[in-house]
């Protein structure tokens, strides 16, 4: 008995602590491959990986009129590259890294009804995140996420905003 009751407390703190955004909140979109749109391709800031960028239909809908929509939903795969024999990323002829193994998923949702129970403070306006391992199981982790995307208030706090409404 005693046993089981620490073993869940270090459920309980083992999923608060590590993980990445508000996963109880902002669920994994299990039909992004199939029903998103695949707006983007980019090695990412940090240079060691590429990632694919996905958005669901209100999302490339709305923004056609400024401002994204209720609803929006925008994903992140995040990938490891192939790797040279120096341990460095792969590229082809376009600059995109080959891809090897999906590490990630990430996602961000927005909507206006999440409730009191949801912070603001974990939220960019009524953006909530989460990030998701490759089979969509929540993915131990410690990123701040609001920390860098809050400063993009213009651009709906996404960074690929500019290839979104192309
Ligand atoms: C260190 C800064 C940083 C942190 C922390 C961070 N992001 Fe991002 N995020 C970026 C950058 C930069 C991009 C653009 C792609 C790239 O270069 O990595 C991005 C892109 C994204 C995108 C694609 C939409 C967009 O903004 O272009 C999603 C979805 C996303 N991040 C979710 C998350 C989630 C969920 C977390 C927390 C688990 C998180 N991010 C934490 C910097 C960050």
């Amino acid at each position: 008995m005693r046993n089981s009751i620490v073993l869940l407390f270090l459920i309980s703190v083992s999923v608060f602590v590590y993980a990445g955004g508000t996963p109880d909140f902002v669920t994994f979109p299990e039909d992004y491959k199939s029903s998103y749109i695949l707006y983007h391709t980019q090695n990412r800031a940090n240079n060691k990986q590429v990632a694919d960028f996905y958005a669901n239909k209100q999302a490339v809908e709305s923004i056609k009129n400024g401002e994204l929509a209720d609803g929006s939903v925008v994903v992140m795969e995040v990938y490891k590259p192939e790797l040279d024999e120096a341990g460095k990323p792969v590229a082809g002829v376009d600059g995109l890294f080959k891809k090897s193994k999906l590490a990630a998923i990430a996602v961000m949702e927005k909507r206006s009804n999440w409730g009191d129970q949801f912070s603001a403070e974990d939220r960019t306006g009524n953006w909530g995140y989460a990030i998701y391992d490759a089979k969509g199981s929540i993915k131990e982790n410690n990123l701040d996420c609001v920390s860098c995307h809050k400063p993009l208030e213009k651009e709906e706090f996404l960074f690929t905003f500019e290839y979104l409404g192309k």
